[in-house]
C-alpha cells in the first residue's frame, strides 16, 4: 500500500480523528431525542451513542474541510449519514437478518429492548437523519440541503445499501464470483462511504473533474472497507471487534475470504485502497492528506 502518511504525521491524523470523533459524539447527543413514546427515544439514542469508529462522519467531515465547506452543513451530513449507518446495523443485527447478539461491545439493541422496538428505532432513526439535513434554522441553504438528501436518500435505498443488505441475504449458500460480490459489497456498504465523501463535497464549491475524482476515492474506500471487515470476521476476536466474529462463514455467507483466501483478500483490498490514493492524486485537490490518512486507516484497521 502506498505510504501517503508520510505527509500528514499519524500523530497528526490521531489528533485530527479524536477530535472529529468526540464533536461528532457531542452532536448526536444533542440531535438524538430521548423523548420518545413508550421508551423509544432510549433505544435510538442506546443505537447511536458511545460506540464505533465514525468512519462515514469523518469522511464527510475531512472532505468538507478539504475542500473549505460550510462546517455546519458538513456536522449535519456527518450525523445523518451516522443515523442511517446505525440504524442499518441494528436491522442487520435482528434475527431475521444476521442474528447478532453483539454490536458495539453491547448486546445489540433488539436483545435490550424487544424486536419490535429495535425495528422501530430503526425506522426513527432513518427518518432524523432527513430531518436533520433540513434544519429550520437556515443553517443549511435549501438547494444544498436537497442535494444532501438524495445523495444519502440513493445510497441508503434500493440501489445503494438496502438492496446490498437484499443481495446478502439472497446469497447465503451460494459461491458468488468476483464481479457479483463486489457488486455487493459496492452497494451495501460502498455506497453509504461514497455518498459520505460527496455528501462532504456537496457542503462546498467543486468542479464536476474533482467530484468525479472523489466518486472514485468514495467508491474504492467503500469497497475496501467491506472487503476488510470479511477479513477481520475471520482474525480478529470478538472482544476486539466488539461484535461476533466467525460469523460469516457460520451463516454460510459468500465473502472475499471465503472467495479467494485470506492473503488475496488482503491484497486486494491495498490494490483498491491504492486506487484511492490514486483518486485522489488525479483529483488536484491541493491539501488531500487527512483523506490519504482515512483510506490508510481503513486497510489497517484492527476493528
Ligand atoms: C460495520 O461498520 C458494518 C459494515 C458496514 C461492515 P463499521 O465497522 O463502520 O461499524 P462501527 O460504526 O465502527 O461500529
Ligand atoms: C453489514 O454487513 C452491512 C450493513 C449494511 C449494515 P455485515 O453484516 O458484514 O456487518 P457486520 O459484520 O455485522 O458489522
Ligand atoms: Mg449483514
Ligand atoms: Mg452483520
Ligand atoms: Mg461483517
Amino acid at each position: 500500500m502506498s505510504a501517503v502518511l508520510s505527509t500528514l504525521r499519524s500523530t497528526d491524523f490521531m489528533a485530527w480523528r479524536e477530535a472529529r470523533q468526540a464533536a461528532v459524539e457531542q452532536a448526536l447527543c444533542d440531535g438524538v431525542p430521548s423523548e420518545a413514546p413508550a421508551g423509544l427515544g432510549d433505544a435510538m439514542r442506546y443505537a447511536v451513542l458511545d460506540g464505533g469508529k465514525r468512519l462515514r462522519p469523518l469522511l464527510v467531515l475531512a472532505t468538507s474541510e478539504t475542500l473549505g465547506g460550510q462546517p455546519l452543513a458538513a456536522m449535519r451530513a456527518a450525523c445523518a449519514v451516522e443515523l442511517i449507518h446505525a440504524y442499518s446495523l441494528v436491522h442487520d443485527d435482528m434475527p431475521c437478518m444476521d442474528n447478532d447478539v453483539l454490536r458495539r461491545g453491547k448486546p445489540t439493541v433488539h436483545v435490550q429492548f424487544g424486536e419490535a422496538q429495535a425495528l422501530l428505532a430503526g425506522d426513527a432513526l432513518q427518518a432524523l437523519a432527513f430531518e436533520l439535513l433540513v434544519p429550520d434554522d437556515g443553517t443549511v441553504q435549501p438547494v444544498m440541503a436537497a442535494r444532501l438528501c438524495r445523495l444519502l436518500a440513493l445510497a441508503a435505498g434500493a440501489g445503494g445499501m438496502a438492496g446490498g443488505q437484499a443481495i446478502d441475504l439472497a446469497s447465503v449458500g451460494h459461491a458468488l464470483d468476483q464481479p457479483a460480490l463486489e457488486a455487493m459489497h459496492r452497494q451495501k456498504t460502498g455506497a453509504l462511504l461514497q455518498a459520505s465523501v460527496m455528501m462532504g463535497a456537496a457542503t462546498a464549491q467543486v468542479s464536476p473533474a474533482t467530484e468525479a475524482h472523489l466518486a472514485e476515492y468514495g467508491a474504492c474506500v467503500g469497497l475496501a472497507f467491506q472487503v476488510v471487515d470479511d477479513i477481520l470476521d475471520v482474525t480478529a476476536d470478538s472482544a476486539t471487534l466488539g461484535k461476533t466474529a466467525g460469523k460469516d462463514a457460520a451463516a454460510d455467507k459468500p465473502t472475499f475470504v471465503s472467495l479467494m483466501g485470506l492473503t488475496s483478500a488482503q491484497a486486494y483490498a491495498d490494490r483498491v485502497l491504492d486506487q484511492a490514493h490514486e483518486a485522489l492524486r488525479c483529483s488536484g485537490i491541493a491539501r488531500p492528506d487527512t483523506l490519504h490518512a482515512l483510506a490508510d486507516w481503513v486497510g489497517r484497521r484492527d476493528s
